[in-house]
Formats: C-alpha cells, sequence, structure tokens
C-alpha cells in the first residue's frame, strides 16, 4: 500500500480542534510510519506567526502523544504557516503561492486536502474562494474536510452544500462526524455481520427495543455561544446519535464498501417516521439543566453559564422515541439520549432481547432477566452480553451472568483517537465513515420538526438538576411502553 502524499490546508490552525486533536492525531499517523515523508501542513488562521512560532505550537501540542521525542522536531518541520483573512482574495493567492512552491518541495503529487476547523459562518465563503482563487486547480486529488455544524437546519444546510459544491464534488467531500471514527462505533458493523448469533435475531421478531445513551459530565463549557443556538437535538441528536441508530438499524450491504454502506444508512434514515406538531411532546423530551451537585462538586446551572441567556430555552438534553417503519423495524422502538452535567461520562447501546415465551425457573412475580446485548462505545469499549444461567449448588434457579469482552489493552494507549483514523481515511480517500449529503438531509429534516415545535411550546426550564440521570419525563417516556433505561454506569 503506497503512503499518502498530500499537502493539508488546516484553516483554523491556532484553535481549539487543531491543536488539541489534529496535530496530535497527524502526529501518531507519523510516528507509526503512516505517513509517507511527501506531505505538508499549512496552517491558515487570522492571527499572525512566524513559521517557527507555529511550529513551536505544534511542538507543544504533540507531546503529550509522542511515544519518541526525537520525531517531534522532523514532524513540525513539516508545518508552514498563512495569515490569513478569509474574506480577502488577495490572501489566497498568497496562499496559493505558498501551496504551489510547497507542492514541489514535499512531491506532494499535488493532492491537496482542505481541512476547514472554524467557525462554521465561513465555510462557504472559503469554499468559494478556493475554487476563484485557484487552490483547487490541482495536479492531484482535492479533498474538503469540513467539520460541524453542517447548517442549523434543512434550509441552511443546503445552502452551505451549494456553495461547497461549486468548488468540490460529493465524493470530494468529507463531512466529519467524529463518532464515526470511534472504534466501537465502527464495530456495530462487524458485530453485527460477523456473527450467525446476532444477525438471525436482529429484527422486530427477536428485538424489544434498543436504547442509545450517549451523557455527558461535563457542561458547556466556554462554548455558550454557539450552544445556544444549537442545544442537544442540533449538537448531538442530528449527527452522532442518528449515526449510531443508523448503523444499527441499517440492512447488511453487499459489500464493504463507501457507496453500499452509505446507501444503506440513508434507507434507514428514509423510513425514520417523521414526528411532528403535537406528535412530538409524545414522542420527545427535552431537558435543560439546572444546579447540582458532580463529583462532589457544586456546579452551576446552565442558565448561570457564560454567554447563556438567563432565560434561555435552550435544551442541554434529549431522549425521544424513533420508529423505523421496515419490515426488519415495525414495531420496534429505538430510544435515544443524550445530555450535558449528567452523573457520567458515558456513551452506550443496550439490545434487549424479547422475553421467552415461557418462564420455566421461576412461579409468580419473580422474572428472568432478558437478554441484553451492550455495546460500550466510551470509555469502556466492548461488549457484553447478558444471559441467565444456574450457579453452582442454586438448583433449578436461574441467575444472570455476564460475558465480555473489552476491546482495549490493559491501559487503553493503542487505542488510537477517533480524528486519526478518520485524517487517515480521508488522506487514502476512504469517505466511508463521514456523512454523505443525503444522511445530512435527511437527518436534519427529521430534527427540524421537532425543533419547529419546541420553538412555539412553552418550556419548564430547568427540569433536572446535574450530576442526575436527565429530567423525569425521559423515564416516563419509557415506562408508557412498559420499559426502562437501562443505567448508564
Ligand atoms: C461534539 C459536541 O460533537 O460532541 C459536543 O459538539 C460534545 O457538545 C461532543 O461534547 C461529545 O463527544 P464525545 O466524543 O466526547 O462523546
Amino acid at each position: 500500500n503506497e503512503k499518502p502524499s498530500a499537502l493539508i490546508m488546516i484553516f483554523g490552525a491556532t484553535g481549539d480542534l487543531a491543536n488539541r486533536k489534529l496535530f496530535p492525531s497527524l502526529y501518531r499517523l507519523f510516528e507509526k510510519g503512516n505517513l509517507s515523508e511527501n506531505f505538508a501542513v499549512i496552517g491558515v488562521a487570522r492571527r499572525s506567526l512566524s513559521n517557527e512560532q507555529f511550529q513551536e505550537n505544534v511542538k507543544n501540542s504533540v507531546q503529550s502523544v509522542a511515544s519518541n521525542s526525537n520525531n517531534i522536531d522532523e514532524f513540525a518541520s513539516h508545518f508552514y504557516y498563512h495569515s490569513h483573512d478569509v474574506t480577502d482574495s488577495d490572501s489566497y493567492v498568497a496562499l496559493r503561492e505558498m501551496a504551489v512552491q510547497l507542492d514541489e518541495q514535499y512531491q506532494t503529487k499535488g493532492n491537496r486536502i482542505f481541512y476547514l476547523a472554524m467557525a462554521p459562518e465561513f465555510f462557504g465563503s472559503i469554499a468559494t474562494h478556493l475554487n476563484e482563487d485557484g487552490l483547487t486547480n490541482v495536479q492531484g486529488f482535492k479533498r474538503l474536510v469540513i467539520e460541524k455544524p453542517f447548517g442549523h437546519d434543512l434550509k441552511s444546510a443546503k445552502e452551505l452544500n451549494n456553495q461547497i459544491r461549486t468548488a468540490f464534488s460529493e465524493d470530494e467531500i468529507y463531512r466529519i462526524d467524529h463518532y464515526l471514527g470511534k472504534e466501537m462505533v465502527r464495530n456495530i458493523e462487524v458485530i453485527r455481520f460477523a456473527n450467525a448469533i446476532f444477525e438471525p435475531l436482529w429484527n422486530n421478531r427477536y428485538i424489544s427495543n434498543i436504547q442509545v445513551t450517549s451523557s455527558e459530565t461535563l457542561g458547556v463549557e466556554e462554548r455558550g455561544r454557539y450552544y445556544e443556538n444549537s442545544g442537544a437535538l442540533r449538537d448531538m441528536v442530528q449527527n452522532h446519535m442518528l449515526q449510531m441508530v443508523a448503523l444499527l438499524a441499517m440492512e447488511p450491504p453487499i459489500k464493504l464498501n463507501t457507496e453500499e454502506i452509505r446507501s444503506e444508512k440513508v434507507k434507514v434514515l428514509r423510513a425514520m417516521r417523521s414526528i411532528k406538531d403535537d406528535k412530538v411532546d409524545k414522542y420527545f423530551v427535552r431537558g435543560q439543566y439546572g444546579e447540582g451537585i458532580l463529583n462532589g462538586q457544586k456546579v452551576s446551572a446552565y442558565r448561570d453559564e457564560q454567554m447563556v441567556d438567563p432565560q434561555s430555552n435552550t435544551e442541554t438534553f434529549v431522549a425521544g422515541k424513533l420508529l423505523i417503519d421496515n419490515f426488519r423495524w415495525a414495531g420496534v422502538p429505538f430510544y435515544i439520549r443524550t445530555g450535558k452535567r449528567m452523573k457520567s461520562k458515558s456513551t452506550k447501546i443496550v439490545i434487549q432481547f424479547k422475553d421467552i415465551p415461557m418462564n420455566l425457573y421461576y412461579k409468580t412475580e419473580q422474572t428472568l432477566n432478558p437478554n441484553l446485548l451492550v455495546i460500550h462505545i466510551q470509555p469502556e469499549e466492548g461488549i457484553t452480553l447478558h444471559l441467565n444461567a444456574q450457579k453452582t449448588g442454586n438448583h433449578m434457579n436461574a441467575t444472570p451472568v455476564k460475558l465480555s469482552y473489552s476491546n482495549t489493552g490493559i491501559d487503553g494507549i493503542n487505542t488510537p483517537e477517533a480524528y486519526e483514523k478518520l485524517l487517515y481515511d480521508c488522506m487514502r480517500g476512504d469517505a466511508t465513515n463521514f456523512t454523505h449529503w443525503d444522511e445530512v438531509a435527511l437527518s436534519w429534516s427529521f430534527v427540524d420538526n421537532i425543533s419547529q415545535h419546541w420553538q412555539q411550546t412553552q418550556t419548564h426550564f430547568p427540569n433536572y438538576e446535574s450530576g442526575s440521570a436527565g429530567p423525569k419525563d425521559s423515564d416516563v417516556l419509557l415506562a408508557r411502553d412498559g420499559f426502562f433505561w437501562w443505567p448508564i454506569g
């Protein structure tokens, strides 16, 4: 396999994402020998910095992931800096000249990756300039990597898409959903399609419900300005949560390639029943955190956070019931929930199987525990299968037992970061784990119905304490169907 060569331009190179994720991920690829020598990076941002200053930033940012610090200087020597004005053509022309020279110097085969890791209001105009000022005029491949949020609703997402499509074709656009870089999210497909014992049961005859939870302990931190206009529905549900649902629900692809996998996911999103108007209150619950105690510390309410309106109606929690109207899933609820300032940081999928037809082991009230397959996405990575068996000496009684597999090494050190895998995929031209426009459009149209209804109706916020499992109504949502949330741990 040839190692990828490319010139990577990172817009927003002085920002948090570049420093916390992108530089360290590139470094790990470099250290493992997955990058060829023929790569260079141009950091692009407004601030004025010399190449040397920028290289210092890069070195600092990769320090903690470097197992051998001898490589750091050599790695950083591939980094250059361009102080940029995103609205000024001259600045793009200067960037182009720098790029042409580095293409030559590093023999990048004219391959260029444009990574937009910055405020989304500039995505469209940058793409337009890249085209008009000749930066996308390349000898090799050109790819655009674009961070979320991809629009604010379907309408703005379409506008943005039309703008970037003037410079890049659909298969040159890599829309990041970092959940698709997570090891165990990628594993969903393998667990399903590589095991004879799951796939035959993976349908409405044997599965009673599926629960997808992504809970965080962090609050909104310093992102109040962005989050106020987003809320958990746009921030987490439109992308990460629906992506996990699509992977859980899709039909087996005929081949493991980008097109086939994405088209199966698209079909799931098309089959998702749209929930609108009054129905929203029956299927969806929103919440906002109040103050509370988390890890022994008092933490403040969302409305008291920086850059947050003291009367804010923005939701920091969402729980919902999704129905997928196709042969496989008719009648099986997919429950999703996500929230900030909850009692633990955990992303987990629970597949609850139906009860067996008759309980031979217990008379009267005591019931057998249902079989569960739990996919631990983070912080633990692995799977647990909950079964019933008889323990020695416990004559004729069934006891729950768990079979567990942990995907991480003892210390978890070797688990590559989501961004590392996504960057590598992009360099190799594998778009499977990036979101196709059709997925973006379908998930926005689903989410828009809900946000429209919420906008028109009253909230009673705050309605959950920091450090809790979310609002009571989220439990009621499942209780109405005779279910409950399996604990988030
Ligand atoms: C991001 C959201 O996409 O995902 C954040 O914008 C959220 O608000 C984050 O905190 C959660 O990601 P992870 O990988 O920590 O579960």
